[in-house]
Protein backbone atom coordinates (compact mmCIF):
# COMPACT_ATOMS: atom_id res chain seq x y z
CA UNK A 1 0.00 0.00 0.00
CA UNK A 2 1.33 3.49 -0.57
CA UNK A 3 2.48 5.67 2.11
CA UNK A 4 0.03 8.02 3.64
CA UNK A 5 2.06 11.39 4.44
CA UNK A 6 0.65 14.51 3.73
CA UNK A 7 2.10 15.89 0.92
CA UNK A 8 3.99 19.35 1.74
CA UNK A 9 3.86 22.71 0.08
CA UNK A 10 6.98 24.01 -1.82
CA UNK A 11 8.37 26.49 0.28
CA UNK A 12 9.12 28.72 -2.68
CA UNK A 13 5.21 28.91 -3.52
CA UNK A 14 4.32 32.46 -2.58
CA UNK A 15 0.44 32.70 -3.38
CA UNK A 16 -2.19 32.19 -5.89
CA UNK A 17 -3.03 35.24 -7.93
CA UNK A 18 -6.00 35.99 -10.71
CA UNK A 19 -4.73 35.07 -14.06
CA UNK A 20 -7.56 37.96 -15.22
CA UNK A 21 -7.96 40.53 -12.05
CA UNK A 22 -4.86 39.55 -10.28
CA UNK A 23 -6.22 39.18 -7.12
CA UNK A 24 -4.33 37.32 -4.59
CA UNK A 25 -5.70 34.28 -2.98
CA UNK A 26 -4.04 32.29 -0.09
CA UNK A 27 -2.84 28.76 -1.09
CA UNK A 28 -2.83 27.15 2.34
CA UNK A 29 -6.97 26.42 2.07
CA UNK A 30 -8.68 25.41 -0.74
CA UNK A 31 -9.70 27.82 -3.65
CA UNK A 32 -11.15 26.74 -6.42
CA UNK A 33 -11.76 29.84 -9.13
CA UNK A 34 -11.03 33.83 -8.42
CA UNK A 35 -13.35 34.70 -5.33
CA UNK A 36 -14.25 38.31 -7.42
CA UNK A 37 -14.25 37.15 -11.21
CA UNK A 38 -14.95 33.84 -11.42
CA UNK A 39 -11.99 33.18 -13.48
CA UNK A 40 -8.77 30.77 -12.93
CA UNK A 41 -6.22 31.09 -10.81
CA UNK A 42 -2.50 30.82 -11.49
CA UNK A 43 0.21 29.18 -8.73
CA UNK A 44 3.65 31.74 -7.76
CA UNK A 45 6.62 30.87 -7.02
CA UNK A 46 9.60 33.52 -5.61
CA UNK A 47 11.83 32.28 -8.21
CA UNK A 48 15.12 34.24 -9.54
CA UNK A 49 17.56 33.41 -12.31
CA UNK A 50 20.01 30.62 -11.55
CA UNK A 51 17.22 28.95 -9.15
CA UNK A 52 16.91 25.67 -10.82
CA UNK A 53 20.32 25.23 -13.44
CA UNK A 54 19.74 22.94 -16.22
CA UNK A 55 23.18 21.41 -15.32
CA UNK A 56 21.06 19.79 -11.78
CA UNK A 57 18.66 17.91 -13.69
CA UNK A 58 20.61 15.12 -15.07
CA UNK A 59 20.59 13.07 -12.43
CA UNK A 60 17.02 13.17 -11.39
CA UNK A 61 14.01 11.25 -11.24
CA UNK A 62 12.79 10.40 -14.81
CA UNK A 63 9.32 11.96 -13.81
CA UNK A 64 7.67 15.73 -13.78
CA UNK A 65 9.04 15.92 -10.51
CA UNK A 66 12.17 15.88 -11.41
CA UNK A 67 11.36 20.42 -11.77
CA UNK A 68 10.59 20.44 -8.01
CA UNK A 69 11.30 23.86 -7.75
CA UNK A 70 9.16 25.30 -9.69
CA UNK A 71 6.23 22.51 -8.80
CA UNK A 72 3.62 23.21 -5.44
CA UNK A 73 4.22 20.31 -3.63
CA UNK A 74 8.26 19.71 -1.90
CA UNK A 75 7.41 16.09 -0.42
CA UNK A 76 5.17 13.12 -0.71
CA UNK A 77 3.86 13.73 -3.86
CA UNK A 78 1.07 11.30 -5.05
CA UNK A 79 2.76 9.93 -8.23
CA UNK A 80 2.72 7.16 -10.58
CA UNK A 81 5.83 8.41 -12.20
CA UNK A 82 4.29 9.85 -14.73
CA UNK A 83 5.69 12.95 -17.48
CA UNK A 84 9.28 12.62 -18.94
CA UNK A 85 7.78 11.13 -22.05
CA UNK A 86 9.99 10.40 -25.14
CA UNK A 87 10.04 12.70 -27.68
CA UNK A 88 9.70 10.52 -30.96
CA UNK A 89 11.33 11.92 -34.27
CA UNK A 90 8.91 11.36 -36.94
CA UNK A 91 11.17 12.74 -39.87
CA UNK A 92 11.26 16.06 -41.37
CA UNK A 93 11.70 18.48 -38.31
CA UNK A 94 8.78 16.78 -36.80
CA UNK A 95 8.62 15.30 -32.89
CA UNK A 96 6.32 13.97 -31.63
CA UNK A 97 5.95 14.07 -27.77
CA UNK A 98 4.05 10.92 -26.68
CA UNK A 99 2.00 11.26 -23.64
CA UNK A 100 0.19 7.89 -24.27
CA UNK A 101 2.79 6.90 -22.52
CA UNK A 102 2.08 7.99 -19.24
CA UNK A 103 0.48 6.03 -16.08
CA UNK A 104 -3.12 5.61 -17.29
CA UNK A 105 -2.41 6.43 -21.35
CA UNK A 106 -3.16 10.23 -21.64
CA UNK A 107 -1.34 13.71 -20.06
CA UNK A 108 -4.12 13.95 -17.72
CA UNK A 109 -1.88 12.03 -15.46
CA UNK A 110 0.13 15.16 -14.91
CA UNK A 111 -2.33 17.64 -13.73
CA UNK A 112 -4.26 14.76 -11.59
CA UNK A 113 -0.64 14.00 -9.65
CA UNK A 114 0.38 17.77 -8.91
CA UNK A 115 -3.52 18.38 -8.41
CA UNK A 116 -4.40 15.60 -5.97
CA UNK A 117 -1.67 16.15 -4.43
CA UNK A 118 -2.39 19.68 -3.25
CA UNK A 119 -5.86 18.47 -2.32
CA UNK A 120 -4.13 16.09 -0.32
CA UNK A 121 -1.89 18.54 1.18
CA UNK A 122 -5.18 20.48 2.02
CA UNK A 123 -6.43 17.35 3.94
CA UNK A 124 -9.31 16.57 1.44
CA UNK A 125 -10.91 13.02 1.54
CA UNK A 126 -12.45 12.85 -1.60
CA UNK A 127 -12.36 15.01 -5.12
CA UNK A 128 -14.87 14.86 -8.27
CA UNK A 129 -14.32 16.30 -11.57
CA UNK A 130 -16.34 15.87 -14.83
CA UNK A 131 -13.96 14.55 -17.98
CA UNK A 132 -14.11 13.62 -21.50
CA UNK A 133 -12.74 10.90 -20.47
CA UNK A 134 -9.21 10.45 -20.52
CA UNK A 135 -8.88 13.31 -17.17
CA UNK A 136 -11.78 10.96 -14.85
CA UNK A 137 -9.25 7.71 -15.81
CA UNK A 138 -6.50 9.75 -14.29
CA UNK A 139 -8.02 11.44 -11.55
CA UNK A 140 -9.25 8.34 -10.75
CA UNK A 141 -6.12 6.12 -10.71
CA UNK A 142 -4.53 9.43 -8.11
CA UNK A 143 -7.31 9.03 -6.04
CA UNK A 144 -6.38 5.31 -5.27
CA UNK A 145 -3.28 5.89 -4.77
CA UNK A 146 -3.97 8.88 -2.34
CA UNK A 147 -6.69 6.54 -1.02
CA UNK A 148 -9.39 8.96 -1.88
CA UNK A 149 -13.01 8.63 -2.29
CA UNK A 150 -13.51 10.21 -6.31
CA UNK A 151 -16.71 10.79 -8.24
CA UNK A 152 -16.17 11.76 -11.94
CA UNK A 153 -19.39 12.78 -14.55
CA UNK A 154 -18.92 12.17 -18.06
CA UNK A 155 -21.22 12.49 -21.25
CA UNK A 156 -22.94 8.90 -21.72
CA UNK A 157 -21.08 8.94 -25.02
CA UNK A 158 -17.37 8.46 -23.72
CA UNK A 159 -15.50 5.77 -24.75
CA UNK A 160 -16.10 2.75 -22.59
CA UNK A 161 -12.30 1.93 -22.14
CA UNK A 162 -12.32 5.44 -20.03
CA UNK A 163 -15.56 4.32 -18.12
CA UNK A 164 -14.67 0.96 -17.31
CA UNK A 165 -10.92 2.57 -16.21
CA UNK A 166 -12.55 4.83 -13.56
CA UNK A 167 -14.60 1.77 -12.36
CA UNK A 168 -11.14 -0.32 -12.06
CA UNK A 169 -9.96 2.24 -9.93
CA UNK A 170 -13.06 2.09 -7.84
CA UNK A 171 -14.34 5.74 -8.62
CA UNK A 172 -18.28 6.35 -8.68
CA UNK A 173 -19.00 7.33 -12.20
CA UNK A 174 -21.78 8.93 -13.69
CA UNK A 175 -22.73 9.57 -17.16
CA UNK A 176 -24.70 12.34 -18.21
CA UNK A 177 -26.41 13.19 -21.27
CA UNK A 178 -24.85 15.77 -23.37
CA UNK A 179 -21.20 17.17 -23.25
CA UNK A 180 -18.56 17.61 -20.47
CA UNK A 181 -20.82 21.18 -19.52
CA UNK A 182 -23.28 19.05 -18.85
CA UNK A 183 -20.93 16.50 -16.64
CA UNK A 184 -19.67 19.62 -15.03
CA UNK A 185 -23.47 20.94 -14.24
CA UNK A 186 -24.48 18.04 -13.11
CA UNK A 187 -21.87 17.46 -10.54
CA UNK A 188 -22.41 20.91 -9.08
CA UNK A 189 -25.93 19.94 -8.72
CA UNK A 190 -26.11 16.51 -7.56
CA UNK A 191 -22.39 15.34 -6.55
CA UNK A 192 -20.74 15.44 -3.57
CA UNK A 193 -20.58 18.53 -1.69
CA UNK A 194 -17.37 17.31 1.05
CA UNK A 195 -15.91 17.13 -2.10
CA UNK A 196 -12.82 19.30 -3.68
CA UNK A 197 -13.68 19.98 -6.89
CA UNK A 198 -10.76 19.83 -9.82
CA UNK A 199 -12.63 20.76 -13.18
CA UNK A 200 -9.67 21.63 -15.17
CA UNK A 201 -9.16 25.61 -15.06
CA UNK A 202 -11.24 25.64 -11.84
CA UNK A 203 -8.72 24.71 -9.45
CA UNK A 204 -5.24 25.75 -9.76
CA UNK A 205 -2.58 22.80 -10.03
CA UNK A 206 -3.36 21.25 -12.70
CA UNK A 207 -1.96 23.19 -14.95
CA UNK A 208 1.34 23.18 -12.95
CA UNK A 209 1.57 19.71 -13.37
CA UNK A 210 0.83 20.25 -17.32
CA UNK A 211 3.51 23.09 -17.58
CA UNK A 212 5.88 20.04 -16.82
CA UNK A 213 5.79 19.32 -20.79
CA UNK A 214 7.60 22.48 -21.81
CA UNK A 215 9.97 22.49 -19.19
CA UNK A 216 11.02 18.70 -20.81
CA UNK A 217 10.97 20.10 -24.53
CA UNK A 218 13.59 22.38 -23.79
CA UNK A 219 15.84 19.19 -21.79
CA UNK A 220 15.03 17.29 -24.87
CA UNK A 221 16.18 19.61 -27.39
CA UNK A 222 19.46 20.38 -25.18
CA UNK A 223 18.26 23.83 -24.39
CA UNK A 224 16.66 24.80 -27.48
CA UNK A 225 12.45 25.07 -27.73
CA UNK A 226 11.15 24.23 -30.96
CA UNK A 227 9.67 26.53 -34.01
CA UNK A 228 6.02 25.55 -33.55
CA UNK A 229 4.37 23.11 -31.17
CA UNK A 230 1.20 21.48 -32.35
CA UNK A 231 -1.53 20.93 -29.89
CA UNK A 232 -4.93 19.45 -30.03
CA UNK A 233 -6.99 22.26 -27.33
CA UNK A 234 -9.75 21.10 -25.80
CA UNK A 235 -9.88 23.07 -21.89
CA UNK A 236 -6.30 24.08 -22.94
CA UNK A 237 -4.60 23.57 -19.60
CA UNK A 238 -1.60 22.01 -21.89
CA UNK A 239 -1.20 24.97 -23.81
CA UNK A 240 -1.71 27.28 -20.68
CA UNK A 241 0.32 25.77 -18.43
CA UNK A 242 3.30 25.20 -21.50
CA UNK A 243 2.64 28.94 -21.97
CA UNK A 244 3.13 29.82 -17.90
CA UNK A 245 6.52 27.47 -18.36
CA UNK A 246 7.80 29.74 -20.83
CA UNK A 247 7.59 33.02 -18.45
CA UNK A 248 9.14 30.82 -15.69
CA UNK A 249 11.71 29.65 -17.97
CA UNK A 250 12.62 33.00 -18.70
CA UNK A 251 12.90 34.11 -15.01
CA UNK A 252 15.32 31.06 -14.02
CA UNK A 253 17.28 32.53 -17.29
CA UNK A 254 17.05 29.30 -19.45
CA UNK A 255 15.65 31.68 -21.89
CA UNK A 256 16.71 34.87 -22.55
CA UNK A 257 13.93 37.49 -22.16
CA UNK A 258 13.57 38.11 -25.96
CA UNK A 259 14.19 35.21 -27.35
CA UNK A 260 11.50 34.76 -29.47
CA UNK A 261 8.53 31.59 -28.12
CA UNK A 262 7.46 28.63 -30.09
CA UNK A 263 4.55 29.57 -31.98
CA UNK A 264 1.58 27.77 -30.51
CA UNK A 265 -1.79 26.05 -32.72
CA UNK A 266 -4.52 25.35 -30.96
CA UNK A 267 -6.45 22.92 -33.24
CA UNK A 268 -10.32 21.93 -33.01
CA UNK A 269 -12.19 20.19 -34.11
CA UNK A 270 -15.20 21.84 -36.75
CA UNK A 271 -17.78 20.68 -34.75
CA UNK A 272 -16.23 22.53 -31.37
CA UNK A 273 -14.00 25.06 -31.73
CA UNK A 274 -14.58 28.07 -30.09
CA UNK A 275 -10.98 28.48 -29.53
CA UNK A 276 -10.33 29.25 -33.71
CA UNK A 277 -13.29 30.92 -33.49
CA UNK A 278 -12.71 33.77 -30.90
CA UNK A 279 -9.01 33.72 -32.66
CA UNK A 280 -10.42 34.15 -36.15
CA UNK A 281 -12.43 36.99 -34.54
CA UNK A 282 -10.07 39.03 -32.94
CA UNK A 283 -11.89 38.70 -29.91
CA UNK A 284 -10.30 38.56 -26.26
CA UNK A 285 -12.55 36.11 -25.05
CA UNK A 286 -14.27 32.68 -26.53
CA UNK A 287 -18.04 31.92 -26.28
CA UNK A 288 -19.73 29.16 -26.08
CA UNK A 289 -20.60 27.00 -29.07
CA UNK A 290 -23.64 25.56 -29.49
CA UNK A 291 -24.44 21.92 -30.32
CA UNK A 292 -21.03 20.68 -29.80
CA UNK A 293 -20.16 17.42 -31.90
CA UNK A 294 -16.60 15.46 -32.28
CA UNK A 295 -15.28 12.06 -31.98
CA UNK A 296 -11.91 13.65 -30.71
CA UNK A 297 -14.33 13.26 -27.46
CA UNK A 298 -11.23 15.47 -25.87
CA UNK A 299 -11.79 18.65 -27.86
CA UNK A 300 -15.52 18.45 -27.03
CA UNK A 301 -15.30 21.18 -24.65
CA UNK A 302 -18.05 24.14 -25.73
CA UNK A 303 -17.23 26.79 -23.11
CA UNK A 304 -13.47 26.58 -21.90
CA UNK A 305 -13.71 29.01 -18.82
CA UNK A 306 -10.10 29.37 -20.11
CA UNK A 307 -10.67 30.33 -23.41
CA UNK A 308 -9.17 34.03 -22.86
CA UNK A 309 -5.60 32.47 -21.80
CA UNK A 310 -5.60 30.19 -24.78
CA UNK A 311 -6.02 33.18 -27.43
CA UNK A 312 -3.43 35.05 -25.03
CA UNK A 313 -0.87 32.15 -25.66
CA UNK A 314 -1.71 32.31 -28.77
CA UNK A 315 -1.65 35.52 -29.59
CA UNK A 316 1.91 36.13 -27.64
CA UNK A 317 3.44 33.79 -29.32
CA UNK A 318 2.27 34.58 -33.13
CA UNK A 319 0.62 31.18 -33.33
CA UNK A 320 -2.72 30.54 -34.96
CA UNK A 321 -5.90 28.17 -34.97
CA UNK A 322 -7.19 25.85 -36.70
CA UNK A 323 -10.66 23.78 -37.01
CA UNK A 324 -10.43 20.47 -38.41
CA UNK A 325 -12.70 18.49 -40.86
CA UNK A 326 -14.17 15.80 -38.81
CA UNK A 327 -14.04 13.53 -41.90
CA UNK A 328 -10.57 13.77 -41.89
CA UNK A 329 -9.61 12.88 -38.64
CA UNK A 330 -10.08 8.80 -38.45
CA UNK A 331 -8.41 8.20 -41.89
CA UNK A 332 -5.77 10.69 -40.43
CA UNK A 333 -5.15 8.14 -37.46
CA UNK A 334 -4.67 5.29 -38.96
CA UNK A 335 -2.07 6.81 -41.84
CA UNK A 336 -0.36 8.49 -38.93
CA UNK A 337 -0.28 5.27 -36.87
CA UNK A 338 0.60 3.11 -39.64
CA UNK A 339 3.40 5.55 -40.43
CA UNK A 340 5.01 5.93 -36.85
CA UNK A 341 4.02 2.89 -35.04
CA UNK A 342 2.46 5.19 -32.55
CA UNK A 343 -0.76 4.36 -31.22
CA UNK A 344 -1.93 8.01 -31.55
CA UNK A 345 -5.56 9.50 -30.11
CA UNK A 346 -8.46 10.84 -32.13
CA UNK A 347 -7.04 14.40 -30.93
CA UNK A 348 -3.99 13.64 -32.58
CA UNK A 349 -5.11 12.60 -35.55
CA UNK A 350 -6.82 16.57 -35.73
CA UNK A 351 -3.30 17.66 -34.48
CA UNK A 352 -1.81 16.00 -37.38
CA UNK A 353 -4.15 17.18 -40.53
CA UNK A 354 -4.11 20.68 -39.25
CA UNK A 355 0.11 20.20 -39.65
CA UNK A 356 -0.22 19.12 -42.85
CA UNK A 357 -2.30 21.88 -43.89
CA UNK A 358 -0.23 24.55 -42.17
CA UNK A 359 3.03 23.16 -43.78
CA UNK A 360 0.85 23.16 -47.45
CA UNK A 361 0.00 26.75 -46.62
CA UNK A 362 3.67 27.88 -45.54
CA UNK A 363 2.89 29.06 -42.22
CA UNK A 364 4.99 25.89 -41.26
CA UNK A 365 8.30 26.81 -42.96
CA UNK A 366 10.39 23.88 -44.01
CA UNK A 367 12.90 24.65 -41.96
CA UNK A 368 10.70 24.79 -38.65
CA UNK A 369 11.19 22.94 -36.04
CA UNK A 370 7.74 21.01 -34.77
CA UNK A 371 6.77 19.41 -31.87
CA UNK A 372 3.05 17.62 -31.64
CA UNK A 373 1.44 16.32 -28.91
CA UNK A 374 0.01 12.99 -29.14
CA UNK A 375 -2.23 13.55 -25.44
CA UNK A 376 -3.54 10.21 -25.35
CA UNK A 377 -3.34 6.22 -26.20
CA UNK A 378 -5.75 5.35 -28.99
CA UNK A 379 -6.64 2.45 -27.56
CA UNK A 380 -9.32 3.32 -25.25
CA UNK A 381 -11.18 4.95 -28.08
CA UNK A 382 -11.81 1.53 -29.62
C1 LIG B 1 -6.60 12.91 -25.60
C2 LIG B 1 -6.91 14.33 -25.28
N1 LIG B 1 -6.34 15.29 -26.03
C3 LIG B 1 -6.58 16.61 -25.80
C4 LIG B 1 -7.43 17.01 -24.79
C5 LIG B 1 -7.63 18.48 -24.55
O1 LIG B 1 -6.80 18.87 -23.50
P1 LIG B 1 -6.89 20.28 -22.78
O2 LIG B 1 -8.12 20.25 -21.95
O3 LIG B 1 -5.64 20.39 -21.98
O4 LIG B 1 -6.96 21.32 -23.84
C6 LIG B 1 -8.04 16.05 -23.98
C7 LIG B 1 -8.96 16.46 -22.89
O5 LIG B 1 -9.85 15.77 -22.50
C8 LIG B 1 -7.77 14.68 -24.23
O6 LIG B 1 -8.33 13.72 -23.49
ZN1 LIG C 1 -10.17 37.59 -10.79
Amino acid sequence: MPDHSLPTFNPRLTGLSCFACGTAHDHRVIQGVCRVCGLPLRVDYAIRHGDLPVSRLGSRVASLWRYREVLPIATDEVTLAEGWTPLVDAGDGTWIKDEARNPTGSFKARGMSAAVSAARALGATAVVAPSAGNAAGALAAYGAAAQLSVTVAMPEDTPRGCIEECRLYGATVHLVPGTIADAGRWLREHGPTDAVDVSTLREPYRIEGKKTMAYELYEQLDGQLPDVIVYPTGGGTGLVGMWKAFGEMRTLGWLDANAPLPRFVSVQAAGCAPVVRGFESGADRTEPWVDAQTQAYGLRVPSPIGGFLCLRALRETGGTACAVAEADIAPTVRRLAAATGIDVCPETGAAWVALERLRASGWVRPSDRVVVFNTGTGLKYR
